[in-house]
Order: C-alpha cells, then sequence, then structure tokens
C-alpha cells in the first residue's frame, strides 16, 4: 500500500545517518521517497547511496537538471511531486535560510517551491539550538505551518550532553505520517488506555492478561495524526510512545482509575477510549515478602473484583459536572455481540468496539483487527481486517 511521496531534504549535520534512518521506517509504511540533498551533505555521505535506497534520482545540484519524465524543471519537479517535504537532519544553516526565504540549493529551493505539508527535524549542538536566532526562525517557522520535530536532550557529537541530538527516527517517521491525514480531531481532548493491566501477588510475581497495547497505542498514535491533544495511560508494554502523546505508565487497575480521574479532573471536556485489557480481579492481599513454597503442593491465592472503571469515571466526570465522550472495547471470545451490547447500557458509551480475541491473525499481540462498531441504537458497523492504524482511523473519524 502506497501512502504518499515524501520529499526527504538531507543538509550537513553530523545526524546525516537519520535520514537514513527515516527512509527504512518510511519505505515499511508505504511511502515513496526522493531525496534532496545540499553541496555539504553531499561530503558527508554520497548521493550514490540515496540513490541505491530509493532507486529514485538524487537532487543534488542546482545547476544539473534531473530527467524525470515530466517538463519540469528539477526543483519545480520534486515540489510538485511531494506530498510531504521533510528536512531530516536540518542544520542551523538550513533553518536560516528557510525562514529568510534563500533558495540556493537543492533543499532549500524545493522548501520555498512546494505546496507541500512540511516538516523539519533540527539537529544541533545545544548553544546553536538554544541561540536566539535559531529560536526566532524555528518559530517563524512554526507560524508558518511547519511540524517542527523537536530535538531531544542527549548525548552530542560536540562529546557534550544537552538539547539538540536529533529525535527518534520513529518520531521523524510518525511526524512525515500524520501530514498524510486530515485534522479532524483538532481542539480535542483524547484519553486512551492501552495494554494490560497487572496485579501484584508479592514484591516479585504479578497477575496479567496477554494484551500487547497494540491497538491502544495504534489509537493515541492516529488520534494525534487527526490533530487531537492525546494523553495515554498504559500498562506494561513493549511499544515506543508515538510522537507528540503524552503517556503515564501504570500498573494496577486502581492506579489507572487514578490516572483516568486526574485528566479528567484537568480538562472540562474530554473522549475517553478504553482500549486497555483491565483486570477484573485482584488479590485480595498484597504479601509484603516474597511467598516461599511451602511443600504441599499447592497455592492458594483469594481473589477480590476490581472497580468497574469506566462506570467509575462516568460517575465521577458526572459529580464534577465535566463532559466525557466515552467509547469501549469488549475483548470477547464467546457471544460476542450479546457481551457487547450489554456494555454500552451498563458502562454509558457512545459506541463498543467489539473484537473476537480468540482468532490469532487478529487481536492480541498482532499488528491487525477485525471489528464491530455497535452503537447506542443498536447500528452496527463492521471493519475488516485490516491494520490497527487504520482500524483506529476509523474509530477516531466517528467521533470528529
Ligand atoms: C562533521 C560535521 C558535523 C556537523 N554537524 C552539524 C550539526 O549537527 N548541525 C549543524 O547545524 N551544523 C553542523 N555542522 C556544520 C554544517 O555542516 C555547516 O553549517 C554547513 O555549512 C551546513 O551546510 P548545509 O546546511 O548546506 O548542509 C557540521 C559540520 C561538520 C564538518
Amino acid at each position: 500500500m502506497v501512502k504518499g511521496n515524501v520529499v526527504l531534504g538531507v543538509t550537513a549535520s553530523i545526524a546525516i545517518y537519520k535520514s537514513l534512518e527515516v527512509l527504512s521506517r518510511l519505505k515499511k509504511r508505504g511511502f515513496n521517497v526522493r531525496f534532496a540533498l545540499t553541496e555539504e551533505a553531499k561530503r558527508l555521505i554520497s548521493p550514490v547511496v540515496f540513490k541505491a535506497l530509493t532507486n529514485n534520482e538524487v537532487y543534488d545540484d542546482v545547476m544539473e537538471e534531473l530527467d524525470l519524465g515530466d517538463t519540469n524543471i528539477t526543483h519545480v519537479s520534486f515540489a510538485n511531486w511531494a506530498d510531504v517535504f521533510a528536512i531530516v537532519p536540518a542544520t542551523a544553516n538550513i533553518i536560516s535560510k528557510v525562514a529568510c526565504g534563500i533558495a540556493d540549493d537543492p533543499v532549500s529551493l524545493v522548501a520555498l517551491a512546494t505546496e507541500a505539508k512540511k516538516v523539519i527535524a533540527p539537529a544541533m549542538n545545544s548553544q546553536m539550538y538554544l541561540n536566539p536566532i535559531i529560536q526566532d526562525h524555528l518559530n517563524k517557522l512554526k507560524s508558518l505551518g511547519w511540524l517542527v520535530v523537536e530535538p531531544e536532550e542527549g548525548d552530542l557529537a560536540c562529546n557534550t550532553k544537552g538539547i539538540g541530538h536529533i529525535a527518534s527516527e520513529n518520531h521523524i517517521a510518525d511526524a512525515i505520517e500524520s501530514c498524510m491525514y486530515p485534522d479532524l480531531l483538532k481542539g480535542k481532548n483524547v484519553v486512551v488506555t492501552a495494554g494490560p493491566t497487572s496485579e501484584s501477588i508479592d514484591p516479585v510475581r504479578y497477575l496479567t492478561n496477554r494484551s500487547s497495547g497494540k491497538m491502544g497505542f495504534a489509537l493515541a498514535k492516529m488520534a494525534r495524526y487527526m490533530g487531537a491533544d492525546v494523553t495515554l495511560i498504559t500498562g506494561k508494554v513493549c511499544l515506543d510512545t508515538p510522537f507528540g502523546v503524552n503517556r503515564i505508565d501504570v500498573e494496577s487497575t486502581n492506579d489507572m482509575l487514578t490516572a483516568l480521574k486526574k485528566e479528567i479532573e484537568k480538562k472540562d471536556d474530554l473522549i475517553v477510549i478504553m482500549a486497555a485489557a483491565i483486570a477484573d480481579f485482584r488479590p485480595e492481599k498484597m504479601e509484603s515478602k516474597k511467598i516461599k513454597k511451602e511443600g504441599n503442593g499447592k497455592f492458594t491465592v483469594n481473589f477480590v473484583e476490581n472497580p468497574d472503571v469506566t462506570v467509575e469515571i462516568g460517575r465521577f466526570a458526572k459529580s464534577l459536572g465535566k463532559k466525557l465522550r466515552l467509547v469501549g472495547f469488549a475483548a470477547e471470545t464467546h457471544d460476542l455481540l450479546e457481551n457487547a451490547k450489554k456494555k454500552i447500557e451498563k458502562k454509558g458509551l457512545e459506541f463498543i468496539v467489539a473484537n473476537d480475541v480468540k482468532r490469532d491473525d487478529i487481536g492480541f499481540g498482532s499488528d491487525f483487527n477485525e471489528v464491530i462498531i455497535i452503537h447506542r441504537d443498536g447500528r452496527m458497523e463492521r471493519i475488516e481486517r485490516s491494520e490497527k492504524l487504520k482500524i483506529a482511523y476509523e474509530i477516531l473519524r466517528r467521533l470528529n
């Protein structure tokens, strides 16, 4: 599935290798990529590498016209071809040039000529990054609609630590991919719960479930792509935080409830999507020391029921006079529709997303899902098996 065309502008930062890592992510996500390089970037990595990895012509000389099969001159052709134009990495030099409308190299030329969505990932030494001139130029680009993928604190090439380390390849690829989606949720606050909760038996052992968190993370990522302000409350998972998403890690069901209440207190108007697989039961008592074998061949734990988090937050929001739109998930192994319908009423949901976790080609751990959206009025919509990110889009566009 081809998602779109991306021109990656590459400049002469020590983080130049990142452009190739971002290329790899974009190719996996189905994008076509062409490269434009500055003269100085060419001196750090040969254009041959960029050409070989994309199988596309590389624009690396403003005075040389490439034969791209159209009548346009090269910078216009690149500019028109792009759905997204991204500068990765971006030097202080290119940031300043682009902010001032200078166009004397392939990257700044395409930047000025294109009407595509624009992304920029700065990389430089801390003093350069924090220099008010660079901050002014970045603010100007932001005000003109550029999506700036802010650098991180980290080890810098000049043997110091500080701000200026280029963002991760996943975050840069997320930022680029986000440009392909409409801003349907702009101005909305979305909280997504994800992953399993886990309940401790003693300091060493806990009980949990098979949720990988992938569906919840896909929802958080897509809600952000669609312009929402997103908080992700997650149990233990091995997944990267999506770009631009505020993440809160929790363990138990009660921790998740507390975290949700805090978010409700902060905002007047919230959409909450309950994609987490919340433990229904917890051990009656958590032992303070590791439990030893008694040698009698048995081990018994008494369980008590956990609160129904969705019902609780509905009540909590009402008591504070806050507006809450709730979406639930029903991961069932049997009587899928029957169980899902009961939950809509009991939990005060706008709609519920039902999926069959018995199937091993979808659901827990898989990158794919197939779901049925069941509305309050009984209407049902099936979303055929597809990537969880696509399913997330289908769920979220119903909330705009
Ligand atoms: C090894 C090396 C690493 C560099 N790393 C950076 C960097 O990370 N960020 C930056 O703004 N400039 C960096 N520079 C300085 C730029 O290469 C210099 O400003 C150059 O003129 C930028 O050209 P360009 O923006 O046209 O690619 C580096 C220079 C060298 C030699």
